[in-house]
């Protein structure tokens, strides 16, 4: 794969596509004007990270739409929670402020958005990536995304992204250092209507969470482990979540509540 800007950048620009070349340990070439097609044809890739004012585009031969930084769902529910409406995520994680929340499947960093507005500025939110690309994409897009609210512009920044593979993660982390550990993987069978999730997909981590990953991650969390999948899925029996709250009309969130030591 290659990164390069936008036909004219500027310094700020420039500055952008050597950090995210140097973390993705990628090629840096001019873009001399070229056409994406003509970019992939001469530099011999068929994956090119653009990096413009808007934040970077992530072009993959094949693959009719790049992957840009959006908030998707985040923002409508970001903009419930600041009118004082709940959320029913939050709801169901018992978030309050304060809380560490561990994202362990960041994607786009709705649900990690909506959860950093509700933790505000005392609490925290880490959100792990495996993928490199995707870690790149949305960690620039929570940098620099502007809103028009202050206060969503700000819990977007608070989020602390790592790219880490989560199992790897949690193994490091202290017993009960988490309020929450939540996990979001692809759906076994995605939702078509969630064209958010849709341009996220062909560069995404299609593996299914493991058993070792909610075991590690009932010894981290101090309150519970949640786990979205779709309605009627056989992940939740297959993990041990034995309580599922179904929230409209295809998700379900998992609930494991860890016991008081
Ligand atoms: C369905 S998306 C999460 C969407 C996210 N909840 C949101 O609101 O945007 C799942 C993401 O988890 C990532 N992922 C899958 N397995 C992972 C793992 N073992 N460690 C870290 N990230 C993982 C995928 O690459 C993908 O980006």
């Amino acid at each position: 794969m290659i990164v390069t800007t936008s036909p004219k950048p500027d310094d700020a620009l420039r500055e952008t596509a050597k950090r995210l070349a140097r973390f993705l340990g990628a090629r840096l070439v001019p873009r001399k004007k070229r056409s994406i097609a003509r970019l992939m044809r001469e530099e011999g890739t068929d994956t090119v990270l653009v990096v413009t004012a808007e934040g970077p585009r992530l072009y993959r031969a094949g693959v009719e739409r790049p992957f840009v930084y959006h908030p998707n769902t985040a923002m409508i529910r970001m903009r419930h929670l600041l009118r004082g409406d709940t959320d029913p995520m939050v709801e169901l994680m018992e978030i309050r402020p304060g809380d560490r929340v561990l994202d362990c499947t960041l994607g786009l960093a709705a649900d990690a958005a909506v959860l950093s507005l509700a933790v505000g500025e005392g609490g925290e939110v880490v959100g792990l990536e495996s993928e490199p690309l995707i870690a790149a994409v949305v960690a620039e897009g929570l940098r620099t995304y502007s809103s028009g609210s202050a206060a969503i512009d700000a819990a977007l920044r608070r989020i602390r992204v790592v790219c880490a593979d989560h199992l790897d993660y949690l193994r490091q982390c202290a017993d009960r250092s988490f309020d929450v550990v939540y996990f979001d993987p692809m759906f076994r069978r995605p939702v078509e209507a969630s064209s958010g999730i849709g341009s996220l997909r062909p560069f995404a981590n299609p593996a299914p969470l493991s058993p070792e990953a909610v075991r590690e991650a009932r010894r981290v969390a101090r309150r519970m482990v949640v786990m979205k999948e779709r309605q009627g899925s056989a992940e939740f029996a297959r993990l041990g979540f034995a309580e599922v709250h179904e929230v409209g009309n295809s998700v379900a969130y998992g609930i494991i509540r860890v016991d008081a030591p």
